[in-house]
């Protein structure tokens, strides 16, 4: 049995409580966050015991990993922490919005071997690996392009777009790891990017933007565009095609039944997508975790690296320059 700690208990440490405790080789001991309603609330509903500092989660003989789901700016320090006390760790994406302070964790773990695996779910999701696995065996022929459209249903409150660091390294970025998964070894070279305001009054207050489209290109010349947008009223658009020289695969939007509705008004009318992203990746999620389980208990290599958690934020750096000075970016992942 593997024991866990979970740092931080909102929106999504809540999920990936319930998925620790649903799994039948761990259990979750600690939960640790800032705000001690929620870690009480979490630990009650799990039987675990909610904790007054991280160092109490972490450094506790009984925890043998740690999850680290508190808020962005809080990862580095808490991966720095639970690898010196040789606890395998499992990180929510972003690892940071600052690469400096992706760098220095980098330095600062240099030569560990505790098991590392950063939150890129859209990886584990069936439907996304099958059109990566069309690549990697060739079905569609050579990749010559990625389409991938991926849209929230609602803007974010403000307080949210205050913290969260920006569309591009807080949204888009699974969009980025997602095509270098797609891809495989042949890395992306170059970015545009385009941001706009459209329609949300807070994302402009916090001077971020609703609406955004990329162009990125790989060194063998594989073309990718990616389209963002807070708000599309009819659900959580997931949408991901991968065209080659042999045809095209599209991961396309679910439903949670595949009924049709047939009337005088309607004609082959299907349920709404999926609302959000716990509901679209749910068995993303769930496989994520086991993957992570898989990797401690055979001491393998993550699925998802640091390496890749820092790369993705490196295209999301590049797009920002792409934006701020209308050209486009060559990308150094050095
Ligand atoms: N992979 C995904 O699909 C996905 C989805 C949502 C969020 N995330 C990531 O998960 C992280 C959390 O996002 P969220 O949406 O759950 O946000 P949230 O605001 O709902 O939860 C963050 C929690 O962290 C706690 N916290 C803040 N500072 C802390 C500290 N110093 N120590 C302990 N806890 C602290 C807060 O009290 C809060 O409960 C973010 O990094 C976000 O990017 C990933």
């Amino acid at each position: 049995m593997l024991n866990f700690a979970l740092l931080g208990a909102g929106r999504i440490g809540k999920m990936h409580a319930e998925i620790i405790n649903n799994h039948s080789e761990t259990a979750l001991k600690y939960v640790y966050d800032i705000n001690k309603n929620f870690a009480n609330q979490v630990a009650e509903k799990f039987n675990a015991k909610a904790v007054n500092s991280p160092e109490e989660a972490i450094n506790s003989n009984e925890i043998n990993a740690i999850l680290i789901a508190s808020a962005t700016p809080t990862h580095t320090k808490f991966i720095t922490m639970g690898v010196k006390a040789g606890k395998a760790i499992f990180c929510e994406k972003p690892i940071d919005l600052n690469i400096d302070k992706v760098n220095q964790c980098m330095q600062d773990i240099e030569g560990s071997n505790v098991p590392l695996q950063i939150g890129f779910n859209r990886r584990f999701d069936n439907s996304h690996t099958k059109a990566q696995q069309a690549r990697v065996k060739k079905t569609i022929g050579e990749l010559e392009m990625i389409i991938i459209t991926s849209r929230d249903p609602e803007p974010p409150g403000l307080d949210y777009l205050n913290a969260a660091g920006g569309f591009f390294r807080d949204t888009t970025i699974h969009d980025f790891d997602l095509s270098r998964f797609i891809l495989g070894e042949d890395p992306i070279v170059q970015v545009s990017a385009f941001g706009e305001n459209l329609f949300d009054e807070n994302a402009k207050k916090a001077k971020d933007f609703d609406t955004a489209m990329f162009v990125l290109k790989s060194k063998a010349g594989v073309l990718i565009h990616i389209n963002n947008s807070r708000r599309a009223v009819y659900g959580y658009d997931q949408r991901v095609e991968v065209f080659g020289s042999k045809g095209m695969i599209i991961s396309n939007n679910q439903t949670p039944t595949s009924t049709e509705f047939f009337s005088a008004e309607n004609t082959s009318s299907k349920d709404t997508i999926h609302y959000f992203f716990i509901e679209r990746y749910s068995q993303a999620y769930k496989d994520q975790f086991d993957s992570f389980v898989n990797t401690v208990k055979n001491n393998s290599k993550p699925l998802v690296s640091f390496e890749d958690g820092r790369n993705a934020l490196i295209i999301a750096n590049a797009a920002y320059e792409s934006y701020e000075t209308s050209k486009v970016i060559n990308i150094n992942f050095d």
